[in-house]
């Protein structure tokens, strides 16, 4: 009898997924990831039909020197580091010691998504050339960051194991000390869209510690507390989610959305310019992420749909949904006493308390926004101890992508970041 329910529901998600993403054969593995021991071509460079470039040719081709570095976490986790120590734009003296900016991404992406628009476009340009040491984190899982010393995460289930708890309790602080030692500073600024400002969040109520190493938060559209009502189109697309993630890990799916150079091959046949399709793939997303057509540059679809997405675990969509769905700002609850136990020591899961973040954040938010709203800024306003104001982005209709992507994203919030982060130096 469940059985059969889980499969109503599961049919119910395909039907949406096929009419949302227009893929039909075989989707649990072809759209959401392969399953283990069954790993897919979910790399970078060679695809065998698209060559998709990686983080380094990206900056290389727009001019900018670039590193990579790799952190070990304490759990074993290999994390790609990439940096563009300067910029281009003035000239810039090698011997001065520039202050340090870290850039986390949010769900299922990875540095390269802020890198192909290019200079005076995307932020981590504009940061190196302002006289910033620009680092890009990836999170484990990603596809630059998909490596341990000895889980192999094409055959070990327990390589996915992870959710935000992880990732802020052992990589952030890897990170943000492999960084002040190679820079030989003591404090960096950090800037997170999303659920990557969340996991800079959480890393201070865990870790009280790191509020000195973190000089000045820029927070993009932080998904922490979700006080506003989620709108039915959110509910229709999310609930049917939940029990698609019970599916997913049932069938030892635990990687879900890898890049896949022919899934971008067909979201780029179906929503290129010039597609009829293209206004449905648009309005899709727009549904999301809220409606933005004025900051949306459709001729960058081709590279979102390369660079986006980039994998994540199945385990940390889920914590992420829970955040998002049940508005609290908490552990993932697996469900049952003796797993939450076995990770938390005790059985209900911990809630975040973000009264020991006292590091100074500011929190930007679009009013177009349909994930994150006035009203939760105002709420986490309320929570931080410590928060250096919260700036509506002035343009009406800023979504949530368009803090990544947005076509006037330098002029309608880049540029004040910057002010925001002099003032801090
Ligand atoms: C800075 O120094 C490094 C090596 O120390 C060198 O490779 C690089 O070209 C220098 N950059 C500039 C802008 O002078
Ligand atoms: C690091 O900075 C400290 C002072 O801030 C200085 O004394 C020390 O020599 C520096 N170390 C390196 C390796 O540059
Ligand atoms: C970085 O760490 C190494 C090893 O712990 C240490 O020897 C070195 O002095 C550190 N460098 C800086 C600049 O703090
Ligand atoms: C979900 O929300 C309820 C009601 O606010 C709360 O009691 C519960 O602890 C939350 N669950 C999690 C996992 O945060
Ligand atoms: C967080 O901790 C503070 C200080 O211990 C306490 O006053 C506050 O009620 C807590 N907030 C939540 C949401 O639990």
């Amino acid at each position: 009898m469940a059985k059969m329910k889980t499969r109503i529901r599961y049919s119910v998600h395909f039907l949406i997924l096929v009419i949302c993403e227009c893929s039909c054969v075989n989707w649990l593995e072809l759209v959401i990831g392969p399953s283990l021991g069954n790993a897919g071509d979910n790399e970078v460079g060679e695809g065998k039909k698209l060559k998709i470039n990686n983080a380094q040719d990206l900056a290389e081709s727009f001019g900018y020197p670039f590193q990579a570095h790799e952190v070990s976490s304490q759990t074993g986790y290999i994390l790609s580091l990439h940096r563009i120590p300067y910029g281009i734009k003035r000239k810039q003296s090698n011997n001065t010691k520039r202050p340090v900016a870290l850039f986390q991404h949010g769900l299922v992406s990875a540095s390269d998504m802020w890198m192909f628009q290019g200079p005076n476009v995307n932020l981590p340009y504009i940061l190196a050339d302002a006289g910033y040491d620009v680092w890009i984190s990836n999170m484990r899982g990603n596809v630059y960051s998909k490596a341990h010393k000895v889980l192999n995460p094409d055959k070990d289930p327990t390589f996915w194991d992870f959710t935000l708890h992880e990732v802020a309790y052992y990589d952030l602080p890897a990170i943000i000390d492999y960084i002040l030692n190679m820079t030989n500073h003591s404090n960096l600024y950090f800037l997170g869209h999303s659920i990557g400002s969340t996991v800079g969040m959480i890393l201070c109520t865990l870790r009280p510690e790191y509020n000195s190493k973190i000089k000045l938060h820029l927070s993009l559209a932080p998904l922490v507390y979700v006080t506003h009502a989620i709108t039915v189109s959110h509910k229709i697309f999310m609930l049917p989610t939940v029990p698609m993630i019970q599916t997913a890990l049932a069938n030892q799916i635990y990687n879900m959305f890898p890049r896949r150079p022919f899934f971008a091959k067909l979201m780029q046949m179906l929503c290129n310019d010039g597609t009829p399709l293209q206004q449905l793939c648009i309005s899709t997303v727009f549904l999301l992420v809220g409606a933005d057509y004025s900051q949306f540059d459709t001729k960058c679809i081709p590279d979102m749909t390369t660079y986006f997405p980039a994998g994540t675990s199945t385990y940390l969509i889920r914590h992420t949904l829970q955040i998002y769905l049940n508005g609290t700002l908490s552990a993932l609850d697996y469900g049952n006493n003796e797993e939450n136990f076995k990770k938390y020591n005790q059985t209900d899961p911990p809630h975040y308390n973000l009264s020991t973040v006292t590091h100074p954040i500011s929190l930007h938010y679009g009013n177009g926004d349909l994930l994150v709203t006035e009203q939760d800024i105002d709420y986490i306003e309320k929570e931080l101890p410590n928060p250096v104001g919260k700036f509506p982005v002035p343009h009406s209709d800023f979504n949530h992508i368009d803090f990544v992507w947005g076509i006037d994203a330098k002029k309608l919030i880049y540029d004040r970041i910057i002010v925001i982060m002099d003032k801090y130096r």
